[in-house]
C-alpha cells in the first residue's frame, strides 16, 4: 500500500467513478476513485471533496498513458486533513493580472507558477554552482547604504537612526572592496529602484547577482558572462523538462545557448536599428525598444560592447582608443527581451573618478572609502550585475517581469502581499 498526499486542484465525477487532479510538490497527479474500491464513508469523502482541500490518499500506482505524467494513482482509501472553503477565490480558469496580484498568497500554488519558481530556483542553483566551480568567493554586501550606485534618481530613501540612507541599488562598489581580500568574488542580494514607471521589465526590489574580479578586462568580463549563462541554461534545460514543456520553452532552444555570443560594438548597433527605420543617431540612447529590434531575430543572447560615458554612472571607465565612451558592455537575451546584464571595466584613475562623481551631483567626501580603493594597491578590474529575474522572465518564455518572482514589487501596484 502507497499513499500520496497534496491537495485537489481538480474533481471531475463521472458516476461511480471520481477523477481527482492532486496537486503536491511533484506537479500534478491523476487520482481515480472507484466506488466499488472504496468503503460507502470514503466515497462519501470524495464526493464533498473541494478545491485545494489538503487529503491523504492510499492505494497504489498504475500505468496509464492518457494521465499527465505516465501513471495514475488508484485509490482505496481517502483521509481529508482540511476541507477547504468554498469558493476558492482562484477556483477560474483564467484570472486577471489584477486578481492574480491580489491573491497573490494563493496564486502562487498554480501550476505555471509552480514551474516558473522551480526554474528560477534551478537558475540559482545553478549560479552558485559556476562560481563555486570557478573559484570564485562569495560575500554578503549590505542592503542599507548611505551612497548611490546607479544615479540619485532611483534611490529609495530610509530614515536610519537620524541619519538620511538608502536601499542598495548595487553590491558592485561593496564587491569592488572585496577583489582586494579574495580577487574573484560574487554576491546575491536583492537590489531596489524607484523606478516610477509601468514596464514589462522593470522591478521595484529584484534579486541581483553581481561578480567582480582583480585583473580582468572587458574581453575576460564577456567570456565569463556568457559561460555562466550557458551553464545556467544547459542546468535549466536538463532538470526542468517537465515545468519547460508545461511554459512552451522548448529545452532545445535552451541547450543552444553556448559560447561565443556575438559581439556588437555600440556603433554597429546604432547602424543596424538605423537600417531597421529607427530614427536614431550615434550618440543616442539605446533603450529597451531598441533592444527589442536588436534581439527579436536572435536565437542566443549577445553583447553589446560600448556605450557614450554620458550616460553612464561615475565608476564606469573610458575606452582607452575611443574618447566619451565607456568600457561597458550589456548581455542582451534574444527573442525580443533585451538586457539581462551590465558590466564593464571600472574607471582606476582617481582624479577621473572624483570629477566623475561631482559631475553626477555627489559629494566625493560620502565617497572617500570607495576613492580609497584607488590609493591603496590599485588593480585593473571589472564585474558586472544581472538580473536574475529578467533572466527568468527570459528563459520561461514570460510576457511580464512581474510573473518571474512570487511576491513583484512594482510601481503603485495596490493591494501588496
Ligand atoms: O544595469 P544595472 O543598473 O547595472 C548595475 O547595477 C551595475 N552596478 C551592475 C554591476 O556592474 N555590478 O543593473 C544590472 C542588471 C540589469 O541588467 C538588469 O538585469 C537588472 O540588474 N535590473 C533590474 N531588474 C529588474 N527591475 C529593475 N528595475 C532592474 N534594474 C536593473
Ligand atoms: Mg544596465
Amino acid at each position: 500500500m502507497e499513499t500520496i498526499r497534496g491537495w485537489v486542484l481538480k474533481k471531475r465525477e463521472h458516476g461511480n467513478i471520481i477523477f481527482i487532479d492532486l496537486r503536491n510538490r511533484d506537479g500534478v497527479t491523476q487520482c481515480v476513485i472507484r466506488r466499488e474500491n472504496v468503503s460507502n464513508e470514503d466515497w462519501s469523502k470524495a464526493e464533498e471533496l473541494t478545491q485545494e482541500s489538503s487529503i491523504i490518499l492510499r492505494g497504489g500506482w498504475r500505468l496509464e498513458d492518457r494521465a499527465p505524467r505516465g501513471r495514475e494513482f488508484v485509490v482505496n482509501g481517502i483521509e481529508i486533513v482540511h476541507l477547504a472553503e468554498t469558493p476558492y477565490p482562484l477556483g477560474k480558469k483564467e484570472h486577471s493580472p489584477e486578481t492574480l496580484m491580489e491573491k497573490r498568497h494563493l496564486a502562487v500554488r498554480g501550476q505555471r507558477y509552480q514551474a516558473i519558481f522551480r526554474v528560477r530556483s534551478e537558475i540559482l542553483r545553478a549560479s552558485r554552482e559556476y562560481f563555486i566551480n570557478n573559484g570564485y568567493v562569495e560575500v554578503s554586501p549590505p542592503i542599507i547604504v548611505t551612497t548611490a550606485c546607479e544615479g540619485g534618481a532611483t534611490l529609495f530613501k530610509i530614515d536610519y537612526f537620524d541619519i538620511p540612507a538608502y536601499l542598495t541599488q548595487s553590491s558592485q562598489l561593496y564587491l569592488e572592496i572585496m577583489i582586494f581580500t579574495y580577487e574573484k568574488v560574487w554576491c546575491l542580494a536583492p537590489s531596489f529602484r524607484a523606478e516610477k514607471s509601468r514596464t514589462r521589465r522593470h522591478l521595484a526590489e529584484f534579486w541581483h547577482l553581481e561578480a567582480e574580479a582583480a585583473w580582468m578586462n572587458l574581453d575576460e568580463l564577456m567570456k565569463l558572462e556568457e559561460e555562466l549563462v550557458s551553464h545556467i541554461c544547459r542546468s535549466v534545460a536538463e532538470k526542468c523538462q517537465y515545468e519547460l514543456k508545461l511554459l512552451n520553452r522548448n529545452p532545445e532552444e535552451l541547450l543552444e545557448i553556448e559560447p561565443p555570443f556575438k559581439r556588437i560594438s555600440y556603433e554597429e548597433a546604432i547602424m543596424e536599428l538605423k537600417r531597421e527605420g529607427v530614427n536614431i543617431e550615434i550618440g543616442d540612447e539605446i533603450g529597451g525598444d531598441e533592444e527589442y529590434i536588436l534581439t527579436k531575430k536572435h536565437n542566443k543572447p549577445i553583447f553589446l560592447v560600448g556605450y557614450p560615458l554620458k550616460y553612464k554612472p561615475f565608476y564606469v571607465k573610458e575606452l582607452k582608443d575611443k574618447s566619451g565612451m565607456g568600457a561597458t558592455v550589456d548581455l542582451l537575451a534574444p527573442e525580443g527581451y533585451g538586457e539581462m546584464a551590465t558590466g564593464g571595466e571600472r574607471e582606476d584613475n582617481i582624479e577621473k573618478l572624483i570629477e566623475r562623481i561631482r559631475g553626477e551631483g555627489f559629494d566625493p567626501e560620502n565617497y572617500d572609502w570607495y576613492i580609497d580603493l584607488r590609493r591603496y594597491g590599485s588593480v585593473p578590474h571589472a564585474g558586472f550585475g544581472m538580473g536574475i529575474d529578467r533572466l527568468t522572465w527570459w528563459i520561461c518564455k514570460l510576457d511580464h517581469i512581474r510573473d518571474a518572482t512570487p511576491f513583484p514589487r512594482l510601481y503603485r501596484t495596490g493591494k501588496m502581499i
